[in-house]
């Protein structure tokens, strides 16, 4: 089938076991840096899949959680605007800001300069994958899942076109293929055989 992932192309960059992993060690990292507890703010949607098991490998301390959603407004500036607000009052509080991947770094510095004057007493940043060779805006990420080369990347709260964020694996996918074909890579990577 035209556009299909290779072969080579199914062996996950990222399994359920290597997500799991990385999960929990997270959750033991964040646990031991906020014993009074921890309010995650989840990047929508993106973050989504990521800090629903996040939130639950953290048992040691309270968590509550709450969302945040911006869009882009100017692309080729990176500048964006806050579609949907937090509920909670951030004052006092430690906050960790939960994102899928950072790659340029200016959703994440955009929105750190948007919470910061909201006087939280510690504000951290969880990201489940990290693309350092692209950033743009210098960025602390005290808790990192996973480093990752210059590709492009889908599943487990990842999308292209909406589409994907189900998979239970992170897989590398040919952003050509996908531009053609949002939906290129679903007959592949759902069926006949699911990624493992
Ligand atoms: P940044 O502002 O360049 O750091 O962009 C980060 C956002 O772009 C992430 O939160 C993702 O939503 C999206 N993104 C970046 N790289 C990928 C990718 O490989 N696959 C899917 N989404 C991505
Ligand atoms: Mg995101």
């Amino acid at each position: 089938m035209t556009g299909a992932p290779r072969e080579s192309r199914w062996s996950p960059l990222l399994t359920r076991a290597d997500l799991a992993a990385r999960v929990d060690r997270l959750g033991r990292e964040i646990e031991a840096d906020h014993p009074d507890g921890v309010l995650l703010v989840g990047v929508l949607k993106g973050a989504l899949i990521f800090l629903a098991d996040l939130a639950r490998a953290i048992r040691a301390v309270p968590v509550e959680v709450d969302f945040i959603a911006i869009s882009r407004y100017a692309p080729d500036t990176g500048r964006v605007r806050i579609l949907k607000d937090l509920e909670a009052d951030i004052a006092g509080r430690d906050i960790v800001v939960v994102e899928d991947i950072v790659d340029t770094g200016l959703t994440l510095s955009y929105l750190l300069r948007q919470l910061e004057p909201r006087a939280p007493r510690r504000l951290d940043v969880c990201a489940l994958l990290d693309r350092p060779g692209r950033r743009i805006v210098p960025l602390e990420v005290r808790y990192k899942g996973e480093e990752i080369p210059d590709v492009f990347v889908l599943g487990y709260g990842l999308h292209y076109a909406d589409l994907y964020r189900n998979l239970p694996v992170v897989v590398e996918a040919d952003p050509r293929a996908l531009r053609e074909d949002p939906a290129a890579f679903v007959p592949a990577l759902y069926q006949p055989r699911p990624a493992a």
